[in-house]
């Protein structure tokens, strides 16, 4: 069951709210199966930077490698899984009316010494996506492993740093920076983004006669 005060409290006052025990352990496991067996099978790539036709690889800002998910997976733990964002992306439409409609989501893996420097999940030019998603698959994990999630405010000061501990869930505002640091050991998440209709923005000066 999912905390919805809590939820909404820590969203609002702290921008991000870490949900630990997600899931069942045997669920959390399942996804930690199938994202080594993908990766086993050589289906993630490098993950890139940037919109659609502009996105490009950087391994100077980025050395991770992800496999999108669809939505159509048969897997249980996945279906689970999404079940869980339906819910929570339902109470924050429910609560704060961000209109989430959609979630766009892929496994991530990073392999001893990757990393993803300090960046903002929103596009300048689409800021579409409202509500990040993190959940870790990792089994057993301590701080010398490195790879934490390091997030900041808008004023760019430290006000978190996250170790990826297995069936462990991060949400946060997607307009705050954040970065992940080098990992010592194979790190395996799902993340994801909730998103809102993209919209058109009325010129300057639309609304001025009124
Ligand atoms: C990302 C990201 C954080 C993490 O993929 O955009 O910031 O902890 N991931 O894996
Ligand atoms: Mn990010």
């Amino acid at each position: 069951m999912i905390d919805s005060e809590q939820l909404i409290h820590n969203l609002c006052n702290q921008g991000f709210c870490i949900i630990d025990d997600f899931l069942e352990q045997s669920q959390c496991q399942s996804l930690r199966e199938t994202a080594q067996e993908l990766y086993e099978e050589g289906l993630f790539r490098g993950a890139k930077i940037g919109l659609k036709l502009e996105s490009h690889k950087n391994d100077l800002i980025r050395t991770d490698e992800i496999f999108w998910l669809e939505g159509n997976e048969t897997n249980p733990a996945i279906q689970i899984f999404l079940g869980q964002i339906k819910e929570l992306a339902q109470i924050l439409n429910q609560s704060l009316f961000l209109g989430l409609h959609e979630f766009e989501t892929h496994f991530a893996a990073y392999q001893p010494g990757t990393y993803y420097k300090k960046h903002v999940d929103q596009f300048a030019a689409q800021r579409t996506r409202k509500i990040s998603c993190v959940y870790y698959l990792n089994e057993h994990w301590n701080a010398e492993f490195g790879g934490e999630l390091q997030l900041y405010n808008t004023e760019d000061q430290l006000i978190e740093s996250v170790l990826p501990l297995g069936n462990r869930f991060i949400c946060f505002n997607s307009e705050l920076p954040h970065e992940v640091c080098v990992t010592h050991q194979p790190r395996y998440s799902i993340t994801g983004w909730m998103k809102t209709h993209a919209h058109f923005v009325l010129n300057k000066g639309a609304f001025s006669d009124l």
